[in-house]
């Protein structure tokens, strides 16, 4: 297990805090944003219908599809399933922001913490029981990690900060967006369209989430400017950390390390991707022009430098000539990717 960080937390009385209570209304205005329940897919609806009268025949065509995949999309498919299935550390984290203290509180924070919640429970779910009834790959190795993953826990390293969620929340929900659509994309390619329906479906959940934390954060640089860049230049001096950074299947000590290299290689995420998203983000927030003095101006200057910086180091990584070195994946039974 990693050892622990020293992350203090801001005291609850704090002037971010109060921002972000003063959002209340702002965000009851968009809780529009969760999907009606009663219109929302559920995973039953994108998966084989094992209550048919025709379930083997229905079985046999969705497992033949899913032959269809090579290793490395599968391995990018694991490592974003065992993703969704960490939600509890994410709504733990979102909790610190957006509070719940009774866990059934009518407060618009808590009603859009909850919604988002449950939508995204569905994600885990629906990659789970897909990779399930592919029979592809290793579950109980799979399983393994996710439960260390819980375990583990995840920290975006800026606790302190409690902008900070909320910055890392849009940051996050756009770039899932892009890895699961980009997924759909390259499993279409190779005509296994049952995953890319799937994918697709989870990638417009991110979208609609994507908007909720991307203009809850211009309300707060609306609100509190030089607060909300000092906490965006916390964010991104270190690079974003990745939601599912601490997986682990008791086997592979740089299991995330070679997952990230699988995802880069077939172009689902890559740091182009991560300069584009901040590029984004800056002009969803106008960074260009925000009146700003002092330590914030100094922070302004760094963000606004960080997509060239980005771009920069895309440029020279994919001019290096070589390969990404092979792992082999617990959750492949040991098969190279
Ligand atoms: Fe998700
Ligand atoms: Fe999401």
């Amino acid at each position: 297990m990693k050892s622990a960080q020293d992350h203090s937390l801001a005291p609850a009385n704090s002037p971010s805090i109060a921002v972000i209570e003063s959002l209340q209304d702002y965000v009851e205005g968009n809780l529009s944003l969760l999907a009606p329940v009663e219109r929302c897919w559920q995973p039953t609806d994108l998966l084989p219908n094992l209550t048919a009268e025709g379930w083997r025949e229905e079985m046999q065509r969705f497992r033949e599809q899913a032959r269809l995949l090579p290793d490395d999309l599968l391995v990018v498919l694991v490592g974003n399933m065992i993703t969704e299935e960490a939600l509890p550390n994410y709504a733990i984290a979102l909790e610190r922001v957006a509070r719940d203290p009774t866990g059934a509180t009518e407060t618009p924070w808590a009603l859009w913490l909850r919604g988002w919640t449950a939508e995204e429970n569905r994600h885990g779910d629906l990659l789970n029981a897909y990779l399930r009834l592919t029979g592809r790959v290793d579950m109980l190795a799979v399983e393994r990690t996710v439960h260390h993953l819980i375990h583990n826990g995840f920290s975006y390293g800026n606790e302190s900060d409690e902008y900070a969620g909320l910055i890392y929340a849009a940051f996050q929900e756009r770039a899932t967006r892009l890895s699961h659509g980009n997924l759909a994309r390259l499993a279409s390619g190779r005509g296994e369209s049952n995953l890319a329906a799937i994918c697709r479906k989870i990638a417009a959940d991110e979208a609609r989430h994507e908007v909720f934390y991307t203009k809850v954060v211009r309300e707060l640089f609306r609100r509190d400017p030089a607060g909300a860049a000092l906490a965006y230049r916390g964010a991104l001096k270190k690079l974003v950390a990745m939601p599912g950074g601490r997986m682990a299947d008791g086997r592979d000590p740089d299991l995330f390390a070679h997952y990230s290299g699988v995802v880069s290689r077939v172009g689902v995420y890559t740091i182009r991707d991560y300069a584009a998203i901040i590029q984004h983000l800056n002009e969803a927030w106008d960074l260009q022009g925000l009146q700003l003095v002092g330590k914030a101006a100094k922070a302004q200057d760094y963000i606004c430098r960080q997509p060239g910086r980005y771009a920069e180091l895309a440029d020279e990584i994919e001019g290096r000539t070589g390969e990404t070195p092979t792992a082999r994946f617990s959750w492949l039974f040991d098969r190279p990717s």
